[in-house]
């Protein structure tokens, strides 16, 4: 994920970045440790931090039954963002730090950030937020990164395609182009499942009947329940030049490969930039037996069963790889593979080569693996 917040770095980090440097010479972290600093930091307020992104809750707002929006203050570390981009979010769940990316709703100038969270069924994180995180506590965040946002001149005919939760950094575009009062044509097509599942529906609806900032902005709703499913046919229907015009596309899985093979398809032109929420592979085959995975560093082991990645199957085992996406693309997740046979779930390739560096959230064991760990 390439970084495109802003890269200079903010007054607060230029008193920090010393202070940081000094607490961790070998000399005074002796005496005092930047933990202890920390700590005491936050205690007395608990979003001031020498070294991380803390972002104090300030208001919490239902958009659909299982999915709510969160506006958040960061602090003076905090470098800005494009519309579009992406944080790390984390927070602490059963006293263990845990994280996920979710995309900024927000545009920047719009005022606090705001992420906009969907419960997935059985998620660890999306879960937690939506019952633990209310007004007044505070979260940690990366910076902002990705690449899915606007060029600086913009295209005079573009559209913004989402489904479902997708609608969030599609939604961060929408008030962009709203914000730099964009006067070409804009087409703004949604698909979700029924009336109540659409997400940012009273912005949506007023800004479909009138909006001076965008008068080019055509608003098209499919809801799948009602409509029937939705297929890139419609979007012929809805846009007739959609192949001619730059878009931008955030949905499930299926969603967006359809979209992309329609693209292929029809030998589309015009650019099709892509954020994806969730992995582009199905689960691999679980092994006939399962295997030993050593994490050599740590000294721990766990036993893979292959149906899942090594990252997720190292978590379940208690084990804490560091991570970011967990779709195989920011690279956090690489390590070292010292001896036996993975998986790549993005290619299918099986791997047999020592001391090879690999990325946990897109490989699956098929041996005995030691891992750099
Ligand atoms: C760049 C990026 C931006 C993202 N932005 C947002 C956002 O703005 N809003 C948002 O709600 N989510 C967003 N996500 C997804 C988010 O990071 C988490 O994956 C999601 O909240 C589920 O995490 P969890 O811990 O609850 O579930 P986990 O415990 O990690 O997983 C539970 C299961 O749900 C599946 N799953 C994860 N995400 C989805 C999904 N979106 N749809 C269907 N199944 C899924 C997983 O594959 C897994 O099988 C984004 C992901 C990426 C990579
Ligand atoms: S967590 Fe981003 S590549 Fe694995």
């Amino acid at each position: 994920m390439s970084s495109l917040a802003a890269s200079h770095p903010t007054s607060a980090e230029r008193i920090a970045r010393p202070l940081v440097r000094l607490l961790r010479h070998p000399l005074v972290d002796n005496v005092v440790r930047l933990s202890t600093v920390e700590d005491v930091m936050q205690h007395v307020r608990p979003t001031a931090s020498l070294t991380e992104v803390r972002a104090r809750v300030l208001a919490v707002r239902d958009e659909t039954p299982d999915t709510r929006t969160w506006l958040l203050q960061p602090n003076a570390l905090w470098r800005g963002h494009q519309a579009g981009q992406h944080v790390t979010v984390r927070t602490v769940r059963d006293g263990r730090r845990v994280q996920r990316p979710y995309s900024l709703s927000s545009a920047p100038g719009d005022g606090p950030l705001a992420i906009t969270v969907k419960r997935q069924p059985g998620g660890l994180v999306s879960n937690h937020l939506h019952d633990t995180l209310r007004v007044g506590d505070v979260v940690a965040l990366g910076a902002a990164e990705g690449d899915f946002v606007l060029p600086a001149v913009l295209p005079t005919r573009l559209t913004l395609l989402s489904a479902g939760s997708g609608i969030t950094p599609v939604m961060a575009l929408l008030r962009e182009l709203r914000r730099r009062g964009h006067d070409g044509a804009i087409a703004f097509v949604h698909v979700c499942r029924t009336p109540q599942d659409l997400i940012f529906g009273d912005e949506l609806r007023a800004l479909a009947a009138r909006c001076p900032e965008l008068p080019g902005l055509r608003v098209h709703l499919h809801v799948s329940a009602s409509t029937g499913r939705w297929t890139p046919a419609d979007l012929a229907r809805a846009v007739p030049d959609w192949a001619g015009r730059a878009t931008w596309l955030c949905g499930p899985s299926a969603f967006m490969d359809a979209v992309s093979a329609h693209w292929a398809t029809h030998g589309a032109r015009a650019p099709l930039h892509r954020e994806r929420f969730t992995p582009a592979w199905t689960p691999p085959q679980p092994l006939d037996m399962p295997v030993a995975v050593q994490a050599a560093r740590s000294g721990r082991a766990f036993a893979s069963t292959g149906a899942s990645s090594l990252l997720l199957q190292a978590e379940q085992a208690g084990l804490a790889p560091q991570h970011g996406c967990r779709i195989g693309i920011c690279r956090s997740c690489q390590c070292v593979k010292r001896s036996g046979t993975v998986q790549n779930l993005q290619t299918g390739a099986l791997s047999s080569e020592p001391n090879e560096l690999i990325r946990l959230c897109v490989s699956a064991a098929r041996s005995d693996l030691t891992l750099d760990l």
